[in-house]
């Protein structure tokens, strides 16, 4: 086996997607958001997507970065994903030296990655010096087969509207996903403080269904709101879901995913998917309520790279 580590080619997109959705079945990748992710890059991750090839086949890949959108200097992220059928045949050692490698001559001090929670990828983390730190949950929805809420009684003066009603200025949901994203738990905190940077990476991602994405708006300003990736087929995750400070425990978030939920499913999607902290009691609270699952679980994992 001669495994070659290099960047990610247009033509790789087919065989990443196959990658990735063996991998982490759980999230949205299509091949439109790949080459997405490669051409918005903001040059500040200095972003590469590594692939591993062998024998002229994809069988391995990880986005790698700088966090530059994090207040702390020398963050970065790799997540390295082989396909099952490759594992335990040192492609996923591979992927890690390359983009470790680079990650360092880039100044990162730190690299945080996220690992499936079960023995073969924590031991292989751990054997290769990272630490573990908190975990998230994946969980799951039946839509096609979920009872869903009726419309939820919204507090006076609120109203449901979607994204795509604001595609005309959306700077003000930019504002309310700041506000929100920061509150959010996590080890690398993200500070959405760049108009631009939310437009390229957030506002115009090929997965954004604006359609689908609902909004709370009181006395017309957002007080909350659900952002919803889709595969354009079956599948529907849930990009973020944030009620404004002031607005918090009213019940909006649950309205905002409920009137997404609903129109998600007439429009055909028969899968939700969600992920979240494992302390964020209220938006675990709020998809428990619904009738998410746990579906599989993710631990991040730190590595100083000096
Ligand atoms: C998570 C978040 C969206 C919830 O918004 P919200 O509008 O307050 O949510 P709702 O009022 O619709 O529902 C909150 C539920 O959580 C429950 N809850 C709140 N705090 C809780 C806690 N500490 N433990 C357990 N349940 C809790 C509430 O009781 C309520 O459930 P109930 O209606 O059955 O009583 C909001 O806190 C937020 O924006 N957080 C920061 C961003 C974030 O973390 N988003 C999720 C990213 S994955």
């Amino acid at each position: 086996m001669t495994v070659i580590v290099r960047d990610f080619r247009p033509g790789d997109a087919a065989a990443v997607v196959r990658v990735r959705r063996a991998t982490i079945p759980y999230s949205v990748t299509t091949e439109e958001s790949l080459h997405f992710t490669v051409r918005s890059a903001n040059p500040a991750a200095k972003y590469r997507m590594l692939v591993a090839e062998d024998g002229g086949e994809v069988i391995g890949m990880s986005h790698v970065g700088l966090a530059y959108d994090s207040a702390e200097p020398g963050q970065s992220r790799v997540n390295p994903h082989v396909h099952p059928d490759h594992t335990g045949r040192g492609v996923g050692s591979a992927i890690l030296r390359a983009a470790e490698e680079h990650l360092a001559a880039e100044g990162a001090t730190t690299a945080f990655g996220w690992v499936n929670d079960e023995p073969a990828s924590l031991a292989f983390a751990a054997r290769r010096g990272y630490s573990p730190l908190r975990t998230a949950r994946f969980q799951r929805l039946d839509l096609a087969g979920a009872t869903l809420p009726g419309p939820l009684r919204l507090p006076t003066g609120c109203a449901v509207a979607s994204a795509a009603d604001f595609t005309d200025d959306p700077r003000a949901l930019f504002e309310a996903d700041a506000e929100a994203t920061a509150d959010e738990p996590g080890d690398v905190n993200t500070n959405l403080d760049d108009y631009e940077d939310w437009l390229n990476n957030v506002w115009h991602h090929p997965c954004l269904d604006r359609r689908l994405s609902t909004l709370v708006v009181a006395d017309g300003r957002i007080a909350a709101f659900a952002l919803v990736h889709t595969d354009g087929a079956t599948t529907y995750l849930s990009a973020m879901t944030g009620t404004l400070r002031e607005h918090r425990g009213r019940g909006l978030a649950k309205a905002a995913k409920a009137d997404s939920l609903r129109r998600a499913r007439a429009a055909g999607y028969t899968d939700a998917f969600t992920n979240n902290d494992a302390h964020n009691e209220p938006m675990l609270a709020v998809n428990r309520w619904f009738g998410y699952q746990v579906s599989a679980s993710e631990v991040r994992h730190v590595r100083e790279l000096t």
